[in-house]
């Protein structure tokens, strides 16, 4: 499987709903992560904030994360550990239901935290509700530490902000 950046070929209504569709367990919890209702429109903005990600098979996307070389938002709004240079971060991730637990999400992973080597970063970073306790401790398996609490004015939940030392 390969890993390529997402294209002005590529569709954006393909991601959005590949987005809706893995992260609905997440909505089914009550959890309103913006991946859940985002419109194709916002997906095509919010493409300029960092570096999509995809995989495909069959001429279909089935994976994708999106990379942030450093923090694109308004100051106020970020975790203070979003703002240290040594820091990136990804989001948007998600594996098609169907392709889930077979290790494409790991793959994304380490293909990221070596991404994120290369561009000079020490630490990989990301958050999640703090309620979405099957995921925390898929990051922490993966050597993702709790860093700090984060509200974000658009979700309904509290954010664990976690990172991971990238090995020189
Ligand atoms: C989170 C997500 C991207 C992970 O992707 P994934 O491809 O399922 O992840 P992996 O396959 O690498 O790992 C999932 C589990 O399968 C296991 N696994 C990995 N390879 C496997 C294989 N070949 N066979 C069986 N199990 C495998 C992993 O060990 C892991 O189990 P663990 O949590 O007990 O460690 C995916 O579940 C998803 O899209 N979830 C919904 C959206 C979401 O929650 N996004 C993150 C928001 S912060």
């Amino acid at each position: 499987m390969e890993i390529v950046k997402f294209s002005e070929n590529d569709s954006v209504e393909e991601l959005t709903n590949l987005l809706h569709s893995s992260y609905k367990r997440l909505a089914d919890m009550g959890l309103k992560f913006v991946a859940t209702y985002q419109t194709s429109e916002y997906t095509k903005s919010f493409l300029k904030n960092g570096e999509c990600f995809i995989i495909k098979e069959n001429e279909m996307i089935i994976a994708t994360v999106m990379y942030y070389n450093s923090f694109f938002m308004k100051e106020e709004d970020a975790p203070a550990w979003y703002k240290k240079d040594f820091v990136s971060y990804f989001g948007k991730f998600a594996v098609m239901p169907e392709y889930q637990n077979k290790g494409i999400g790991g793959m994304l992973m380490d293909f990221l935290e070596e991404y994120a080597k290369s561009k000079g970063k020490t630490e990989l970073a990301l958050d999640t509700s703090e309620k979405a306790l099957h995921l925390i401790d898929y990051y922490k398996k993966r050597g993702y530490r709790f860093i700090e609490y984060h509200q974000w004015d658009v979700t309904n939940y509290r954010s664990v902000v976690m990172s991971k030392k990238l090995s020189s």
